[in-house]
């Protein structure tokens, strides 16, 4: 099982030193990239959660995948919901960040997933075509559905429509690259649910949010998948 934290926007240095401090079970955290060296320097397995689309060059504020392969990152999250929303991220721009993390040999976490009231099949088989337009080559890709009305809310969809959804992920993804990918879980896992949620058969793992910037829940929710 894949266990990766968005930490989000969530931590100051001080609940950065705290988690650092305390925690060290194996998953993958995806910081704010400021505190991205304090993690890798504590030999965890980091992603960024966002690339630039661009190469090295004149773009302030910007991240490229070349500095955060280099720098010893491994994963990058791209096309969160909150980016799409708040950073008006169109699937164009989600589909050259896609390529520039997989030409750096990230691994990328490619996040999709439909509000409420939209239709889900179309959206998800919308956003899966556009954002790999042109991409031959899948080997590091990693999908994680996260429903957009779970995300920081405390619902989750029931099991079975997590893997009916996956299983539909799964078929397009077979049709257009004659292969599978793994595909993580994302929105208001906790605690609480992750026995529940574990028990889903066709899923690779989590995409934690809120849950994992407490490091005393993110190291009962790895406790509970080992189990
Ligand atoms: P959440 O966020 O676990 O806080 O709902 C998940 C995510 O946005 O990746």
């Amino acid at each position: 099982m894949l266990i990766i934290g968005n930490l989000k926007m969530y931590m100051t240095y001080e609940k950065v030193n705290n988690f650092i401090e305390n925690f060290d079970e194996d998953v993958v955290l995806c910081p704010s990239s400021i505190f991205v060296p304090y993690f890798l320097n504590h030999k965890y397995k980091v992603g960024v959660q966002d690339i630039s689309m661009y190469d090295l060059g004149s773009h302030t504020g910007e991240i490229s995948a070349e500095q955060a392969k280099n720098l010893g990152v491994t994963y990058a999250i791209v096309g969160h919901s909150e980016r799409r929303k708040y950073n008006k991220e169109t699937d164009a721009e989600i589909n050259q960040k896609i390529i520039k993390g997989l030409e750096n040999d990230l691994k990328v976490i490619l996040c999709i997933g439909e509000n409420k009231g939209e239709d889900k099949l179309k959206v998800i088989e919308k956003q899966l075509l556009e954002d790999l337009n042109g991409i031959n080559n899948i080997d590091n890709l990693i999908i994680a559905y996260e429903p957009i009305w779970c995300i920081g809310t405390g619902i989750t969809p029931t099991n079975e429509q997590i893997e009916a959804t996956i299983s539909f992920i799964q078929t397009i993804i077979r049709e257009r690259f004659g292969q599978s990918v793994k595909v993580l879980y994302g929105g208001s896992v906790d605690k609480d649910n992750i026995n529940t949620l574990k028990k889903i058969n066709n899923l690779s793992g989590f995409l934690i949010g809120k849950a994992s910037t407490d490091y005393r829940q993110l190291k009962e929710i790895v406790a509970s998948l080992m189990d």
